[in-house]
């Protein structure tokens, strides 16, 4: 089967100075430039057979290749390349991997997964709990926990042993403890001589964990081993809708929050740490992918005099929307759950308690987003071969 009389669901192929062009039987086309074709090349002399990296040196090969054939047929596309110093075995790609690479700004777009924040009345902690014992032993559970995580930015597992430490457990059997300055866990109690806030009675407002270090921890774990006190309830706020609708309401809020970095510091007797960052990030295409919001380790704000009021302003009020009972998701810790959220997107806040009245502990860890990503991708594609190309 060649390609000058393919069968009808075989894509055209017209071959370019510079790309193939490859049309989709109902129409949709790409175009992938030649040099993009030799050097994914999935032979093994190209990409090891196990390691699944690419071993070609790409520098070796010359930016105006061309192929010397290309065939189509009913599988993929697949192409020879001039014999000369760089070895292949020839070069073949499934249709479905092309069109799952399409390399067209709209086709990427496309792709893309765009969060849509919620507010607080779309969220309920039954509907993303799963129980503990089933966390633990069942593969379909863990992955229906990460899949919350994933989607809501927030999961909850429930029935968690309150007799010892569990939360590095769970964690584990996630991915691997993501370590800070607070160590490898950490316990939010009220106490004498505290480190940070989180450590007295006092309310905490929304905030992200630890924006004073430059790598944001990914996903943060908080387990109740015990909550009897007079108040302590907790709120969680989609960072993401926050964003989006300050950049609603006010795009000049947003765009300087999202634009001007700002400095974010934790100081203690042990360590001293200080980052600039922007309260909003943002990607290339401008969509918010997460906030660095903690009030109370905001500053001094190292921005010029002329922009330090519309600076408050603009922070004033993407915390008032923050603060907004329609955004708010409120909960209460019942001892035995552990609560797990992407600290990038999920604001966290506390209101004050009272120490007298009983005794509140929660125990932290927090676990890379990538790790927790892969994981789920992983627990996904179970049961199916995978290649990379
Ligand atoms: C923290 C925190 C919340 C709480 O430790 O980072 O925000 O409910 N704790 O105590
Ligand atoms: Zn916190």
């Amino acid at each position: 089967m060649g390609c000058d009389h393919p069968p009808a669901r075989v894509p055209r192929v017209e071959t370019r100075t510079d790309c193939v062009q490859v049309t989709w039987p109902d129409g949709h086309a790409g175009r992938f430039p030649h040099f993009w074709l030799r050097e994914n090349c999935p032979c093994p002399q190209c990409t090891h057979p196990e390691a699944w990296e690419r071993i070609v040196d790409f520098m070796t090969i010359p930016l105006n290749v061309r192929p010397d054939a290309v065939e189509a047929d009913a599988v993929g596309l697949r192409l020879t390349w001039p014999s000369g110093d760089v070895p292949c075995d020839g070069t073949r790609y499934s249709w479905d991997w092309l069109d799952s690479h399409r390399l067209e700004r709209d086709a990427r777009l496309a792709r893309k997964r765009r969060i849509r924040g919620w507010t607080g009345s779309t969220i309920s902690k039954d509907s993303l709990a799963v129980p503990y014992d089933a966390v633990m032993v069942g593969d379909d559970d863990l992955e229906r926990l990460l899949a919350h995580v994933d989607s809501a930015g927030l999961g909850f597992v429930v029935g968690v042993p309150t007799d010892r430490l569990v939360v590095t457990e769970i964690a584990e059997r996630i991915a691997f403890v993501e370590e800070s300055h607070f160590g490898r866990h950490f316990d939010v109690v009220s106490k004498v001589d505290p480190e940070n806030l989180a450590y007295t009675p006092n309310a905490l407002q929304p905030h992200n964990d630890l924006p004073s270090r430059q790598h944001l921890p990914g996903v943060q774990l908080l387990h109740c081993r015990r909550n009897d006190v007079a108040g302590g309830d907790n709120v969680f706020v989609d960072g993401i809708a926050v964003a989006c609708r300050l950049r609603e309401q006010n795009p000049a809020a947003f765009d300087l929050l999202s634009r001007r970095p700002v400095m974010f510091r934790s100081v203690a007797a042990d360590w001293e740490i200080a980052n600039r960052a922007t309260i909003i990030a943002v990607d290339e295409d401008g969509d918010v992918v997460g906030t660095r919001v903690h009030p109370a380790l905001l500053g001094p704000v190292d921005i010029e005099p002329d922009e330090q009021p519309a600076f408050y302003s603009a922070h004033r009020e993407l915390l008032s929307i923050a603060l907004e009972a329609e955004m708010q998701f409120s909960f209460r810790f019942e001892e035995g759950d552990c609560v797990i959220f992407d600290n990038a997107r999920i604001l966290h806040a506390r209101t004050a308690f009272d120490a007298t009245t009983g005794y509140r502990h929660l125990q932290g860890c927090y676990v890379g987003r990538d790790d927790l990503k892969s994981r789920l991708q992983l627990l996904r594609r179970r049961g199916t071969e995978y290649r990379i190309r």
